[in-house]
């Protein structure tokens, strides 16, 4: 098994540093002459312009995995998305139009609601495109069309690479799609699919920081409760750097919506309570920094992750994270790093098994 760990104390570790070579074996067979391809023979440029509604669909990881989807689909392309948990799509009789397309995302392939959830779909006669991690996998067979992510073998129990590849694989669904409807030029089409092809690059020097993030969880160790928070893409990365923190460290962490603290959150933030404030996007960054600003009046210890050019008033913040410039729907694939390796920190310092939490299981096969 120490061999497998490639010299990494932990798989979840080794797993983390393999996300710039999953991401160019995930991308680049899908770039031709700068231009995304979707590689489906049926999914063409006119099939795309027809499609009325996206619904993605998933559990845990791969259901965050898909609200980035969602933001980037509507962002870059302009046609409604909606993301679902599988169990709650399979049984609320979703409305599901004959030019809508469902997008199923699953690491194993196997998760009993995720599978469910797309032989409804299927039921209804919709197209379903399925993004999977294993090859040959159920999900992979039972659906219309698969666009695999070359993440390798995940073992550990938190899903990290496979995360970070499923939201390349539907960005480039979204900006194929956006191309197709004339939604983005040729010009911004390629400028976006560089930036994604960029992103190993981009994520290498945050793994290169792990030891600024280790000494961050050293200083956070012994905390109960946690808070993190974050507007637009940043509020899908908070749900997904807290599912992380609690599943491996077992510390009780809740992520909100920055802007939703005040109806209700708010009353638990008291002197010490750590506060992870996610602003990486221009367009939110003063609301995000006033909402973290409001908990550290309270008496929050609050940690911002933000861009190195981002300024931060004084006051608001105990410590700051900073990522490098880069395109703004593309900061979840440099912003998740620091949030795994924060995860990881907590749990290694707290004395967990990291790559098996307790009660957890890596596919969830049984309902
Ligand atoms: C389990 C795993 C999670 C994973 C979820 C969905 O709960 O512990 O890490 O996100 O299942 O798994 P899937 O294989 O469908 O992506």
């Amino acid at each position: 098994e120490a061999a497998e760990k490639g010299g990494y104390p932990h798989f979840m570790l080794k797993e983390i540093n393999e996300q710039p070579a999953a991401i160019t074996a995930t991308v680049s067979p899908r770039v031709e002459d700068g231009m995304p391809e979707l590689r489906i023979p049926a999914l063409t440029d006119e099939v795309l312009r027809g499609i009325g509604r996206v619904h993605l669909v998933g559990c845990g990881t791969a259901m965050h995995a898909g609200m980035v989807g969602k933001s980037a689909i509507e962002a870059l392309a302009r046609v409604p998305a909606e993301v679902d948990i599988a169990s709650e799509f399979r049984y609320r009789d979703p409305i599901l139009e004959k030019n809508d397309l469902v997008i199923i995302i699953s690491q194993s392939g196997e998760t009993s609601d995720t599978l469910a959830a797309l032989k409804l779909a299927r039921s209804r006669g919709v197209p379903v495109l399925a993004i999977v991690n294993v090859v040959g996998s159920s999900i992979a067979r039972a659906a219309d069309y698969v666009m695999y992510t070359y993440a390798g073998p995940e073992i550990a129990v938190a899903s990290t690479k496979a995360y970070t590849v499923q939201m390349c694989v539907l960005y480039l669904f979204a900006l194929r799609l956006a191309y197709a409807r004339g939604r983005l030029s040729e010009t911004e089409t390629r400028r976006y699919t560089a930036q994604l092809l960029h992103a190993p690059e981009v994520i290498k020097p945050r793994l290169a920081d792990c030891e600024q993030i280790k000494y961050l969880a050293s200083r956070y160790v012994n905390t109960q409760s946690c808070f993190f928070i974050g507007r637009g893409f940043d509020y899908a990365l908070s749900l997904e750097g807290s599912l992380k923190l609690k599943e491996i460290s077992y510390v009780h962490s809740d992520a909100y919506a920055a802007g939703e603290l005040k109806h209700g959150t708010i009353s638990l933030i008291t002197d010490g309570v750590p506060v992870i404030a996610l602003a990486t996007q221009k367009q939110v960054y003063e609301k995000t920094i006033s909402n973290a600003k409001e908990t550290r009046s309270r008496g929050a210890r609050v940690l911002l992750f933000t861009t190195k050019d981002a300024v931060v008033p004084e006051g608001v913040a105990d410590a700051v994270v900073r990522l490098d410039e880069y395109e703004d729907i593309l900061m979840p694939l440099q912003l998740i790093v620091p949030l795994q390796l924060f995860a990881y920190y907590m749990a290694v310092l707290r004395g967990c098994d990291v790559d098996k939490p307790r009660n957890l299981a890596k596919s969830v096969t049984v309902e």
